[in-house]
């Protein structure tokens, strides 16, 4: 939460890097996410503009030809790792269409493990959906319970827990409907932070922004998306939480960073608000990329432009 710095969210699980991958035709191997994922980290500079990488499990082990893993060459590099602890979103019994996030089984042990890994903060993603029927308050309530569950089991283990309840996009219900689906999921989320006697000066909340869905007609401008936004977290976020970091959640990164700026716009605001994107700081530098190493130079200067665009989004500028 160092102000004008953010998250670099690269903790897709193996099956969506592959997809990933695919659509560029790049081959998915260990090797190839590999050096995908020490392209990006090792970009000169990064950290002027990045404090912290989520990793995956499979990333987190691994070591470079020297034998160097990614946690000691993120520190080399002056980045805090982070470890993505969800075993992904599954399909909720008797409410059709709609999942539930899971991996609290053994999750202590596992934080043991990441943390002595060298992990200082993790990550559990949960999915709400919009359609006719959803989301359902069995989806919301199982969701909220298991993020706090998982806040607190990391509280515990000397991980700084991000929360993140993700509103997915998809659809093409209004800039309304976002609004007050979110605000349920916000209250759900934090009454069970609250019975979990989870610390909110020492968590990360990683909400999706308030917008209308990417198919639907009533698109809307970048300032009412950000005071959409920032108004629905204002009533729903405590102030006490240590910050926010913003997902794109597919959204086009030209958007992502223009709504994080007209929200750090309409500030004051009681918590740092700031980015931990995925698709938005990544999609651009693999296309360049292509899996081919003489991309590399021109890949790397992608992200950072994408970054230093982001972190200055990031700065409060009222
Ligand atoms: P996006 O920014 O692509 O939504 O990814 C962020 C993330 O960490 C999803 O869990």
């Amino acid at each position: 939460m160092a102000r004008g710095k953010g998250i670099l969210a690269a903790d897709e699980s193996t099956p969506t890097l592959t997809k990933r991958f695919d659509k560029l035709s790049i081959t998915s191997t260990a090797e190839t996410r590999m050096a995908w994922r020490e392209l990006l980290f090792s970009s000169p500079g990064l950290s002027e503009w990045i404090s912290g990488v989520i990793l995956y499990d499979e990333t987190i082990r691994q070591n470079n030809p020297e034998g160097r893993g990614f946690v000691e060459m993120l520190d080399k590099w002056g980045i805090i790792a982070g470890i993505k602890l969800d075993t992904g979103a599954k399909p909720l019994a008797g409410f059709i269409g709609e999942t539930v996030t899971e991996g609290l089984d053994g999750l202590n042990q596992r934080v043991e493990e990441y943390y002595k890994l060298g992990a200082r903060f993790a990550k559990w993603r949960a999915v709400i959906s919009i359609s006719e029927t959803s989301p359902t308050d069995a989806c919301i309530e199982a969701n909220a319970h298991a993020l706090a569950r998982y806040a607190k089991i990391c509280q515990e283990g000397g991980l700084v827990p991000i929360v993140e309840p993700e509103v997915l996009m998809d659809g093409e219900h209004s800039i309304e409907v976002c609004y007050s689906v979110t605000e349920r999921t916000l209250l759900a989320v934090f009454e069970q932070l609250r019975v979990q006697e989870v610390k909110l000066e020492a968590m990360i909340l990683k909400p999706s922004m308030v917008l209308p869905a990417s198919d639907s007609p009533a698109q809307v401008s970048t300032t009412e998306v950000a005071e959409a936004t920032v108004k629905c977290y204002l009533r729903n976020v405590p102030a006490a939480v240590g910050g926010i970091a913003l997902l794109s959640g597919g959204q086009k990164e030209e958007n992502a960073t223009a709504h994080l700026a007209a929200m750090n716009k309409l500030g004051p605001l009681p918590w740092p608000l700031t980015f931990s994107y995925g698709r938005a700081l990544q999609d651009r530098p693999m296309r360049i990329w292509g899996g081919k190493q003489e991309n590399s130079s021109d890949t790397q200067a992608a992200l950072l432009e994408l970054a230093q665009a982001n972190s200055q989004a990031s700065i409060p500028s009222s």
